[in-house]
């Protein structure tokens, strides 16, 4: 191609997954796009969106709301909308937002370059959750990236009553161990030193595949790898964690000593009426599981209020069970009814007032125990990873040690996508205060 390249904006919501699939779309769309971060020179604007919760939604509407005005003074723009609310909602968005000339679901990404050239002739649809959905045979890395996320599968089968992840992800596909592997060497090659495995749910990685490779025989496998200093993954479902996986932590030195696991209640009933297959004893029994194979262990983990016929009993069956567990990390929300799933349809939905007077009871115990998690690392020296300058100054750095907390600390910029050894010095409710002890010369 001749003359300088187009260029694309792509904003991106939702989950650690979708920033895996933007960078993804950056990639394929790189023979004819450079990536743009300044929306208003972009011949192609693409959002990719979330629909886990009706905030999620909302916000990409009323940012499709805002394109209209983009979209007159450059009528050759194109607008592309992606991504869970696109697998949704399909030709209906098209209906409703008048300048939006592209609509592709979660798998539609890897068609993206043919639906992109003929959205530039007429609007376009592709919310096809059934064919091929081949991630690209090579990965391109960002110079300089130390850490990466990696995708080993697609879609979820486990239907908890209140997501909407199975309807607009489709069924659980993994992808084979190969080319996870190969991967990650890549990235390994270019100086990657950490690396997140993605998946709705990791622990149940391998089934359906030709030749069954089990979760932690994959993290072994990975853990072989040169270079590798950090391995995590997340999502793991309770109901799947295995005797095997637990007993990994504390074992593969790479492995770092953090682990999110999702809870979301803490009630009997309630997680029966999730359709979540185990009980709160279940939950506790794994964490002290857990916590044997590895003391240092930080746990995060999700939790919903007011989810369809929660009582007061429940709600406080929740914050015991908060307290028992002893998380270092937590992020809570308020059931919120989506399309086409069960809860959505059951009787006695939580009143509003009361969903948000339960989650700020919640929130006021998760802040104390994060608050006193952090403090318990005052004093000490860690490894941080530096993924990045403050915006106020580029001696402002922040980082993350192995168990995921985030560390704000004052050193040199050539820092950046290094370790370096920080001493923990003050404690806040979301990161930690260090100083930096050591780290490597510039390069
Ligand atoms: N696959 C992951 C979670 C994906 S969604 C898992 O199984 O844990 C991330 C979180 O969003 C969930 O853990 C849940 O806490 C929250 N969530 C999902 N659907 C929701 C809904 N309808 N209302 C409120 N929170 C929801
Ligand atoms: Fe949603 Fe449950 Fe699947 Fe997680 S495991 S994505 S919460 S259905
Ligand atoms: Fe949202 Fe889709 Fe992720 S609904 S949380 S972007 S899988």
């Amino acid at each position: 191609m001749s003359g300088p390249k187009r260029k694309v904006y792509i904003r991106t919501f939702g989950c650690q997954m979708n920033v895996a699939d933007s960078e993804l779309m950056a990639q394929l769309l790189a023979d004819d796009y450079d990536l743009t971060t300044s929306p208003g020179e972009a011949d192609l604007y693409l959002v990719n969106t979330c629909a886990i919760r009706r905030k999620s939604e909302a916000k990409v509407l009323s940012l499709l709301g805002e394109l209209r005005s983009l979209k007159r003074r450059r009528p050759e723009l194109i607008i592309g909308v992606g991504g869970c609310v696109a697998q949704q909602e399909g030709e209906r968005l098209l209906a409703q937002v008048p300048h939006l000339d592209l609509v592709f679901g979660t798998r539609g990404i890897y068609r993206l370059p043919r639906l992109v050239s003929r959205a530039a002739r007429e609007r376009t649809v592709d919310v096809d959750l059934e064919e091929g959905c081949a991630p690209p045979p090579r990965r391109r890395w960002a110079p300089g990236k130390a850490q990466a996320f990696v995708t080993i599968m697609q879609g979820c089968d486990n239907f908890c009553s209140f997501c909407v992840v199975p309807y607009v992800r489709g069924r659980e596909v993994s992808r084979p161990p190969e080319h996870i592997i190969a991967e990650v060497a890549d990235f390994l090659a270019q100086g990657g030193a950490e690396v997140t495995l993605l998946g709705q749910n990791v622990n149940s990685y391998g089934r359906g595949l030709a030749e069954p490779v089990i979760f932690p025989e994959l993290l072994r496998r990975l853990a072989a790898l040169p270079g590798l200093r950090r391995l995590r993954f997340a999502t793991s479902h309770p109901k799947d964690l295995s005797p095997e996986l637990i007993g990994l932590f504390g074992a593969l030195p790479v492995l770092c000593e953090h682990l999110h696991l999702p809870v979301q209640a803490g009630a009997d009933r309630v997680l029966a009426a999730m359709n979540r297959g185990y009980s709160r004893q279940d939950y506790l029994e794994k964490v002290e599981q857990l916590r044997a194979a590895c003391p240092d262990l930080s746990l995060s983990t999700d939790l919903i209020v007011g989810f369809p016929g929660e009582t007061e009993a429940d709600f406080q069956d929740t914050l015991d069970l908060v307290r028992r567990a002893g998380f270092h990390q937590a992020f809570s929300f308020k059931y919120s009814p989506r399309p086409q799933t069960r809860a959505a349809a059951l009787p006695d939905q939580v009143p509003e007032e009361i969903k948000t007077d339960r989650l700020v009871r919640l929130n006021e115990l998760l802040g104390e125990m994060q608050l006193a998690a952090h403090h318990r690392l005052v004093g000490r020296e860690a490894e941080v990873l530096v993924e990045g300058r403050s915006k106020r100054s580029p001696w402002e750095l922040a980082g993350r040690l192995r168990t995921n907390q985030v560390v704000n600390f004052s050193g040199p910029p050539h820092l950046v996508g290094r370790f370096a050894t920080v001493r923990l010095t003050a404690a806040h409710p979301h990161s930690l205060r260090g100083e930096l002890a050591s780290g490597p010369p510039p390069a």
